[in-house]
C-alpha cells in the first residue's frame, strides 16, 4: 500500500490505495481560512500538521493489514502559499495562501527590478499576486522584524512533510510557483534574488518528485500508528499531482479540471517554449517534464454562485437537470465567468461578470445553461492560447465538477473541439500524490508505467459538429465582451 495526502486550501484529503491503483480508506478533514482584512487569505500550518495527522489516525485505525505493508507516502499541496520558518523551523506567522490578493505593489516592484523580459526568460511566468515571491517581499516590507527572524521559507506541502520526515527540502513543481526558480536549469535564481535584496540562502534545498527524502519520523509514526520503515516521497504541486492522477502523463495530452477555480493544464517535454507568460509554464512532477496551465478564477464558483443567489435550497443535481432541454447557445444568452475576476488570459482582477441577450421568454434552465458555457468558454480561451503555441490538442481528460454532468461533458466536447475523457475512479491530486509514492517506491520503473496500472477510462465524449460549429461562432462573441465590460467596474 502506499498513502497520497492531498493539502487542500479547504481540506485535508487522504488516500490509502492497494497495489493495483484502487483506494481502500478515505479520510478528509478541513479547517478554515482566516481572513482577517479583505484580500487576504492565510491558514495557520500547525492546523494543517493537527488536522493531517488526526485524518492518518482516522484510517490507520480502519486498516486492518500489517503497518509494514503501507510502504511510502507522499503529498499535494495548494501552490504558492509562504510558509515562513525561524531557525528552529518553527512558523513565523501563518501562511499567506494562493488566493490572496494584497500583493499588487510587490508584483510591481519585481517588474521594476527585475524587469518582465528577465522574470519571463528565468521563471516564464508573470509576476502574479497569488504567486510566492510578491508575499515574501510584502513580509519584508510591512513585518520586519519577522522577516529578520527567517531561516528558510517552504510551500505548504513541503512544511507537513518536513513536520512528519524532519527533512527540510522544497521540490521543483511547487518551487516552480515561487518566481525563484529558474525552471530550466532547476536551480534558486541567485539574479532575481539580488536584484530584490532576497538572500538566496534562504531558499530550502531542492528535490525531485519521486524522489525518497528519509522515512517517516518516530515521532510522527508513533502518533499515527504507521511504521517507522514508511519511506517518504517528495511529491508535488496540487495540479502537478492532478496531471499525474490523470494520466496526463505524455506530449498531446491535456486535462480540464473544473473546482473552484478551473485549470486547463497540457503535458510539455520541452523546456524551450515561450509563451510569454500568457499561460503558467511550471515544472511537472514526472521527472525532467512540464506543464502549461491557464486558471479561470471563477469556474465552478460562477455555478454555486449562481445557484446561492437564485436557488438557495435547490441541491445542484435539481438545478442542472434540465440544462440538457435547452439547446447548445443557451438560447441566445450569453455569460461571463468573472464573478470575481479572471487569471487567463486576462488577469484582471477587478474585472465583473455579465450575462448578455437576456429575453423576455428566458427561463432559469437558459441562464444555468448559459453559465456553464460561460465557464467553457473561459477554459476554452486557455486552450486556444496553447493551440496558437502549436500544441496539438485532441484528447482531454476531465475531472471535477464539470463530469457530475453528463450535458457538461458534452458541452466541452463540442465547445474545445475534442475527445473528452472521463475516468473511472477519478481522485484527482491524492491520486497523483500516491502515483509519486508508489513509483518512488520502486513498484514502477515510471510514471506512465503506474498510470497504466492504476486509471481506467469509464467513457469518451465525441464533438457533434454542428455544435463545434455554433459554439465556434458563439466563442467570438464571447471574447468580444471582456473588452466592452471592462470599464464597468472602475
Ligand atoms: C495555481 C493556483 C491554484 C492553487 C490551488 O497557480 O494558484 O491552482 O494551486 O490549490
Amino acid at each position: 500500500y502506499v498513502i497520497g495526502v492531498d493539502l487542500g486550501t479547504s481540506a485535508v484529503k487522504i488516500l490509502l490505495v492497494n497495489q493495483h491503483g484502487a483506494v481502500v480508506q478515505e479520510v478528509s478533514k478541513d479547517y478554515p481560512l482566516i481572513q482577517e482584512k479583505m484580500g487576504y487569505s492565510e491558514q495557520d500550518p500547525n492546523v494543517w500538521v493537527d488536522q493531517t495527522l488526526a485524518g492518518l489516525s482516522e484510517l490507520l485505525e480502519g486498516f486492518s493489514g500489517k503497518r509494514e505493508e503501507i510502504e511510502g507516502i507522499s503529498f499535494s499541496g495548494q501552490m504558492h502559499g509562504l510558509v515562513l520558518l525561524d531557525e528552529d523551523y518553527d512558523v513565523l506567522r501563518h501562511a499567506i495562501l494562493w488566493n490572496d490578493t494584497r500583493t499588487t505593489a510587490e508584483c510591481k516592484q519585481i517588474y521594476d527590478c527585475v524587469g518582465e523580459e528577465r522574470l519571463l526568460a528565468i521563471t516564464k511566468n508573470p509576476a502574479l499576486e497569488g504567486f510566492t515571491l510578491p508575499k515574501l517581499l510584502w513580509v519584508k516590507k510591512h513585518e520586519p522584524q519577522i522577516f529578520s527572524k527567517a531561516k528558510t521559507f517552504l510551500l505548504p506541502k513541503d512544511y507537513l512533510r518536513y513536520k512528519l520526515s524532519g527533512e527540510i527540502h522544497m521540490e521543483y513543481s511547487d518551487a516552480a510557483g515561487t518566481l525563484l526558480l529558474d525552471i530550466v536549469q532547476k536551480e534558486w535564481s541567485k539574479e532575481i534574488c539580488d536584484l530584490l535584496g532576497i538572500d538566496v540562502g534562504l531558499c530550502p534545498p531542492l528535490v525531485g518528485s519521486h524522489e525518497v527524502v528519509g522515512t517517516i519520523s518516530s515521532d510522527a509514526a508513533k502518533a499515527v500508528g504507521l511504521s517507522e520503515s514508511t519511506r517518504v516521497i517528495a511529491g508535488g504541486a496540487d495540479n502537478a499531482c492532478g496531471a499525474i492522477g490523470s494520466g496526463i502523463l505524455e506530449e498531446g495530452k491535456t486535462l480540464c479540471s473544473i473546482g473552484t477555480s478551473g485549470v486547463v493544464l497540457s503535458y510539455e517535454n520541452k523546456s524551450d517554449k515561450d509563451f510569454a507568460g500568457k499561460v503558467h509554464y511550471f515544472n511537472h512532477g514526472a521527472p525532467d517534464a512540464y506543464y502549461t496551465m491557464g486558471v479561470t478564477l471563477a469556474a465552478g464558483y460562477s455555478l454555486s454562485w449562481f445557484k446561492n443567489v437564485f436557488a438557495e435550497n435547490e441541491a445542484f443535481e435539481e438545478l442542472v437537470k434540465e440544462v440538457n432541454t435547452v439547446p447548445a447557445g443557451s438560447n441566445g444568452l450569453l455569460f461571463t465567468p468573472y464573478v470575481v475576476g479572471e487569471r487567463t488570459p486576462h488577469a484582471d482582477a477587478s474585472i465583473r461578470a455579465s450575462f448578455i441577450g437576456m429575453d423576455s421568454s428566458h427561463q432559469r434552465k437558459d441562464f444555468v445553461r448559459a453559465v456553464m458555457e460561460g465557464i467553457t468558454f473561459s477554459l476554452n480561451e486557455s486552450i486556444e492560447i496553447f493551440r496558437m503555441n502549436g500544441k496539438r490538442i485532441d484528447t482531454i481528460v476531465s475531472t471535477g465538477g464539470g463530469t457530475k454532468n453528463e450535458t457538461w461533458l458534452q458541452m466541452q466536447a463540442d465547445v474545445f473541439n475534442a475527445k473528452i475523457v472521463k475516468l473511472k475512479s477519478e481522485q484527482g491530486p491524492g491520486m497523483g500524490a500516491a502515483m509519486l509514492a508508489a513509483y518512488g517506491c520502486g513498484w514502477f520503473t515510471s510514471l506512465k508505467e503506474c498510470a497504466d496500472q492504476f486509471l481506467q477510462v469509464e467513457q469518451e465524449y465525441i464533438p457533434n459538429d454542428q455544435h463545434v460549429e455554433k459554439y465556434g461562432k458563439l466563442f467570438i462573441l464571447y471574447k468580444e465582451v471582456y473588452s466592452h465590460t471592462k470599464g464597468l467596474n472602475e
